[in-house]
């Protein structure tokens, strides 16, 4: 199997190369900014090369697909992964951190998806799997940014999925909830026993987005029972936006007893 996984050089998109190595005769391309660790990670698993590219470049796609068309000749798995997230409220962060998530989180996927399709339907039957996020079917309180681009990814794959199906490619989305990565390390989740349980690793990640890649599953949230906030905030909007404020609320509350406490 050729599969290309952007976002290789760490967290979940590492976990997926190490977890697609192990298919027979995988082929893998690494796609990721930071060069030095995407050629370990290549060298380690053997059947891996490297390209270092920052995927908000204009001519990111371009130079990609040129290298996969000359050493590959089409792709079964494309992994549209790289992701980030900048915390602010909108009143903060305004239209700049917005367009900055849209730009990383979502045109980078589409971009590279576009100059990539004409090589995974070559390969037909073959697979796209976009990782989006739970942040992208339920959004919080100062992660508007990245929602908003997480719930077009979600939606655009959506489309893409009905779309491709006629050709032999089969588009799966991947949709995870909290995973201890570089990016999002989750230590406030990850330091208390309490909640320590609802953290997933990115080898989970990596299974999920196996199981979404070709002939697999159209959605996979991890971990699976997730899907219910999905549902919920569909069915009952109040009652996830009362748990969701009065989580924002309780946090406010804190921060105004601490602020408090310091004058
Ligand atoms: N961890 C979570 O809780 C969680 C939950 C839901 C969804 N997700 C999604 O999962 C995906 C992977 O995140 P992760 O948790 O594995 O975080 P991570 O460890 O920080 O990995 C992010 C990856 O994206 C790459 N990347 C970032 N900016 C890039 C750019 N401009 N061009 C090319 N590559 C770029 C990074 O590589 P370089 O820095 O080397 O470029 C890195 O390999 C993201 O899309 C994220 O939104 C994560």
């Amino acid at each position: 199997m050729i599969a290309l996984v952007t976002g290789a050089s760490s967290g979940i998109g590492e976990a997926t190369a190490r977890r697609l190595a192990r298919e027979p005769g995988s082929e893998l391309i690494l796609v990721a900014r930071r060069e030095e660790r995407l050629r370990a990670l290549a060298a380690e698993l053997g059947c891996a090369t490297a390209i270092a590219a920052d995927l908000t470049d204009d001519d990111a796609p371009a130079r990609i697909a040129a290298v996969v068309e000359a050493e590959h000749g089409g792709l079964d798995l494309l992994v549209n992964n790289a992701g980030a997230a900048w915390r602010s409220t909108f009143a903060e962060g305004g239209w700049d951190n917005v367009h900055r998530h849209m730009r990383l989180d979502f045109d980078a996927q589409v971009r590279l998806t576009e100059a990539l399709l004409p090589l995974v339907r070559r390969k037909a039957p073959s697979a796209i799997v976009n990782v989006s996020s739970t942040a992208g079917r339920v959004a919080r309180d100062a992660t508007g940014a990245y929602s908003a681009a997480k719930f077009a990814l979600a939606g655009w794959t959506d489309a893409l999925h009905l779309e491709e199906a006629a050709h032999g490619v089969h588009v799966g989305l991947v949709l995870p909830g909290f995973v201890a990565t570089e990016g999002f390390p989750q230590r406030e989740l990850v330091d208390r026993l309490l909640t320590r349980w609802i953290v997933s690793t990115p080898e989970t990640v990596a299974e999920a987005i196996v199981d979404a890649g070709p002939g697999g599953r159209a959605e996979r949230y991890v971990p699976r029972p997730y899907w219910i906030a999905a549902a919920l905030r569909v069915c009952a909007p109040r009652l996830v936006r009362r748990v969701l404020g009065g989580s924002a609320g309780k946090r406010l509350a804190t921060q105004t007893r601490s602020g408090e406490a310091r004058r």
